[in-house]
């Protein structure tokens, strides 16, 4: 069903405008939602004219509301075809690794970043893939080479996935390495959880304009979008046949019309506000530079976060978030060494006043610690067997210091970041285990 606003100009929000108008008709609702639109009248269930999120037909000569307001989306982004999720970025990854298996040929190796999510390693142990690791420069960081890359492709290899942005606001050569992709024909796949707004930045950094086949971006991450809301983005057309019944192997029946209304609306504010997300991003860059100013060490990372090098000024992450958070400032992530702030296309200025005026307050004197925890290192693990199978076998949970020389059975991944430190299949070594204590790990299950 097309919206009825089509019949003069195609909606800005379909859904949105399909989800008020059955709200404001006073049915006696007998369909689910069992709470009757009495918890929130915009949230219904797949209802006559709503669509339905894994058969709407993108391409369709009359598409339903889900379909025009992806069609939005994916003009938005320029993007071949943009498909929703309800499920995160985790949901679109799972989707894009299993359109690559489905379009690989019987090949199942990965070469992926090392600071991969846990979603990518999770999906890895559902396809049955293994992937090749590729290190980057930095602890944490999306900074691979495209020498490593090359260096790992055979001819088992399925795609290459890279996680960038990272968690400190870092990113890879996409473009560099897109090329080399393509060179060996071998699809590229970004997750961009943390990068859906790099669209609508000064210059279009996003991984599809950068040459990705596809891409992950959680929209609730940096854009006004509740959370769970995602984008699978799709930038080579191979891949569109089939993608919405695959994201159906992995969807809920049942996805949230509230997230979807959301996505929705976003297309909205997006297209009529396009410099939103430039205004904000300037803003914090003069941010940065007044505290770089006043003393604090700022960390090299993307636009739209503030990480303070916290080592820098020999403190840690951990010390700066205690006092960011007495001034009522919760940030998005701290270790032994930073402090992520991560901003957003709702943040005030009102906001960023208030940051200035607590660190002005707090400069790095006041927060110095007296022991400072030793450099990261990257836990450089041998692997014994591939996850799935390390995954599915029996496993035991035992205490971290018998657990040296086993194999992991279960990804290890204190969260945030839900960067896994140790993988199933991988034999855990001292190092790895030293490491694991330090982040608060007491048990470890592996395979008997
Ligand atoms: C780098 C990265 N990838 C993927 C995900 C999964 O995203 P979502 O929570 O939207 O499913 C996250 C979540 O934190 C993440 O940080």
């Amino acid at each position: 069903m097309i919206s009825e606003k089509s019949d003069k100009q195609p909606s800005l929000c379909p859904i949105h405008d399909f989800l008020t108008e059955n709200a404001q008709r006073h049915r006696i609702r007998c369909y689910m939602p069992g709470h009757k639109g009495v918890e929130n009248p915009l949230d219904i269930t797949e209802i006559n004219g709503a669509d339905s999120l894994y058969e709407s037909d993108f391409f369709g000569s009359a598409p339903g509301i889900i379909a025009q307001s992806e069609q939005n989306a994916s003009r938005l982004f320029g993007t071949v075809q943009t498909l929703y999720s309800c499920s995160g970025s985790t949901l679109a990854i799972q989707t894009m690794l299993a359109l690559a298996k489905q379009k690989g040929g019987g090949k199942d190796h990965i070469i992926a970043g090392r600071y991969s999510h846990r979603s990518f390693i999770n999906t890895c142990i559902l396809l049955g893939l293994t992937p090749s690791w590729v290190y980057p420069q930095s602890y944490l960081g999306a900074d691979i080479s495209v020498w490593d890359i090359e260096s790992k492709i055979n001819d088992r290899t399925m795609a290459v996935f890279i996680n960038s942005v990272d968690y400190y606001g870092g990113r890879s050569d996409i473009k560099a390495i897109s090329e080399l992709c393509k060179k060996y024909r071998i699809p590229l796949l970004v997750d961009n959880a943390h990068g859906a707004y790099l669209k609508f930045t000064e210059r279009d950094r996003h991984p599809i304009t950068l040459g990705a086949d596809m891409c992950a971006d959680s929209a609730h991450k940096t854009l006004p979008v509740l959370t769970g809301g995602a984008y699978l983005h799709i930038g080579n057309k191979k891949y569109c046949e089939n993608a919405k019944e695959t994201m159906s192997l992995f969807g809920t029946s049942s996805p949230s019309y509230l997230i979807l209304d959301s996505l929705d609306r976003c297309n909205k504010e997006l297209t009529e506000h396009p410099n939103a997300i430039k205004e904000l991003c300037q803003k914090i860059t003069v941010l940065k530079c007044e505290l770089s100013a006043m003393g604090h060490h700022i960390a090299p990372s993307d636009d739209i976060r503030l990480v303070l090098d916290c080592r820098a000024m020999n403190s840690t992450g951990f010390k700066a978030a205690e006092i960011l958070s007495e001034f009522g400032v919760e940030c998005e992530y701290a270790d032994e060494y930073k402090c992520v702030l991560l901003f957003g296309y709702s943040t005030s200025d009102e906001d960023i006043k208030t940051i200035r005026e607590v660190l002005k307050a707090n400069t790095p004197p006041l927060f110095a610690c007296y022991s400072l925890p030793p450099q990261a290192e990257h836990i450089r693990a041998a692997c014994g067997i591939s996850p799935a199978k390390a995954f599915f076998k029996m496993k035991q949970r035992i205490e971290l210091n018998y657990a040296v020389g086993k194999v992991c059975g279960t990804v290890v991944a204190p969260c945030p970041p839900g960067v896994p430190l140790i993988m199933p299949g991988e034999i855990i070594s001292q190092a790895a285990a030293d490491m694991l204590a330090r982040r608060g790990v007491k048990y470890v299950e592996t395979v008997i």
